[in-house]
């Protein structure tokens, strides 16, 4: 059996979709109720639905076997895992932005709000550029607007929420997309069963 987190939410939805089209099919996870694991032993596949944030650290400890995570997820926490294959969906970019006539002083430390401290380091650290970081969990946008922050690092997807807040990208740092990952000892003792799941998959993308 192999064990397959999957992040709740429209990409994992629509992972699930792609899997279940290379011969992974649950119908029992299409039911509407409040259940969290799913089995099909005929397709030896069993799936959970976890908080998108947390599929890496199932996956990196062993409960699942491979999962469904966002490059931004791999990036900021940098769980030691196989990544298998770019499922090419969940696309969106991690970018600073600010506010639409924003003017980095090089003389002052920029404030940076973001859910994502790795990231942001990582980026400004390379730019030598000193910066304080403002570690929130949700509504990022917030931060500039009401002067908790000079600029966000976020994922921008449609770019509707910066607009309607008077925001704009002004930099990318990184494209993103949906990976399928893999725990490590997992990929050594299934290994035949996890290789077949990501040719399959990768041949419905
Ligand atoms: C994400 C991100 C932005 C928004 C970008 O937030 O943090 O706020 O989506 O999408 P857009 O470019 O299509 O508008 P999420 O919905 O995950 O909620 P959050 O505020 O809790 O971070």
């Amino acid at each position: 059996m192999i064990q397959v987190a999957l992040p709740k939410g429209r990409l994992g939805e629509k992972a699930y979709e792609v899997l279940a089209a290379a011969g992974y099919e649950c119908p029992s996870i299409l039911e509407k109720n409040r259940k969290l694991t799913f089995e099909n032993p005929e397709k030896g596949v069993r799936y959970f639905w976890v908080k998108p944030s947390d599929v890496s650290i199932y996956v990196e400890r062993g409960a699942a076997d491979v999962g469904i995570a966002g490059k931004d997820i791999l990036l900021e926490y940098r769980p030691d895992v196989y990544e298998l294959l770019d499922l090419k969906m969940g696309r969106c970019r991690m970018c600073v932005a600010g506010p639409e006539d924003f003017y980095d002083d090089p003389n002052k430390t920029l404030r940076v709000a973001t859910k994502f401290p790795h990231i942001a380091g990582d980026y400004y650290e390379s730019r030598s550029r000193d910066i304080d970081i403002i570690k929130l969990n949700g509504s990022i946008e917030l931060a500039p607007i009401l002067g908790l922050s000079d600029v966000i690092v976020d994922i921008v997807e449609t770019g509707n929420t910066l607009r309607e807040n008077h925001l704009a990208p002004l930099e990318t740092i990184v494209d993103i997309s949906a990976r399928f990952i893999c725990n490590k000892v997992s990929y050594k003792f299934k290994y035949q069963e996890i290789l077949a799941m990501r040719d399959a998959l990768a041949k419905n993308l």
